[in-house]
């Protein structure tokens, strides 16, 4: 069976407004069924590379597939189409503040059309896993940071998405939840989802051993698993 390439880059560059290349010339193939940690130092670019990739963003040049289309030739319904197949954190998490816990991850669910009865079944499976049963029916606008990123977590899992993009996702929980958190996504991963993860974290790195992409000097740079250097990052 050819792999298929659920991300393609050739030459991608991105800027804000007229102001200087973000990112340069970034060249990348991420293979169905991989799983990346993205890393780099604050302002590297990190987030601006999952907003390209999550289709919110268009570069400034070069030319991005994903799922094998080219969002240069696709219009604005084919695009939410194929957002509709990519699950994401966001950094800010981005809940909809005046829904419960519960009604937040259901969303998707019921956007498919999905019945109650399955839609209670699993979004109370999935806020348990999380350890969020105690707050299912609190507005999420109440909840902790942590809880909040266990909500925007779960809301972006809860329908098996076939590509996950993740923003610092365990940057507001401690160290005891923050494993279990991976360990839902190296499952998602192994039904087939195609995962990418950005963190700051180096025992995340260390613990698990996945490929990063490393941001640095506006260029990217593919690093084998569990690569640990001395500054944090590679030379230029
Ligand atoms: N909407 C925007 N308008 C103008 N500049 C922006 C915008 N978003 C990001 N930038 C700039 O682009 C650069 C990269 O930002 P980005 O948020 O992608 O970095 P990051 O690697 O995610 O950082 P962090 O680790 O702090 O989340 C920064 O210098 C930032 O100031
Ligand atoms: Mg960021």
């Amino acid at each position: 069976m050819p792999e298929i390439n659920i991300i393609e880059m050739q030459n991608v560059g991105i800027r804000y407004d007229q102001g200087p290349e973000i990112l340069s010339n970034v060249r990348l193939s991420l293979k169905q069924g991989s799983f990346h940690f993205l890393t780099g130092k604050s302002g590297a670019g990190k987030t601006s590379l999952l907003s390209m990739m999550y289709l919110a963003q268009r570069p400034s040049r070069g030319r991005i597939s994903v799922f094998g289309k080219d969002i240069n030739f696709t219009n604005r319904d084919a695009l939410a189409s194929l957002r509709r197949r990519i699950g994401v954190v966001f950094q800010d998490f981005r809940l909809l503040d005046h829904l419960s816990a519960f009604d937040n991850v259901a969303l998707p669910l019921r956007v498919c059309g999905m019945n109650e009865r399955e839609v209670r079944k699993r979004v109370s499976e999935l806020l348990s896993w999380v350890e969020l049963d105690a707050h299912m029916l609190d507005a999420a606008a109440t909840l902790s940071g942590g809880e909040k990123q266990r909500v925007a977590i779960a809301r972006a899992v809860i329908n098996r998405p076939e590509l996950l993009l993740a923003d610092e996702p365990t940057g507001n929980v401690d160290n005891f939840i923050a494993p279990k958190l991976m360990k839902l996504f190296v499952e998602l991963n192994k039904l087939g989802t195609t995962v990418v993860i950005a963190t700051h974290s180096e025992k995340l790195i260390t613990d698990f051993p996945f490929p990063r992409l490393h941001l640095q000097n506006r260029g990217l740079y593919i690093l084998p698993p569990a690569e640990v250097l001395s500054d944090g990052g590679v030379d230029a």
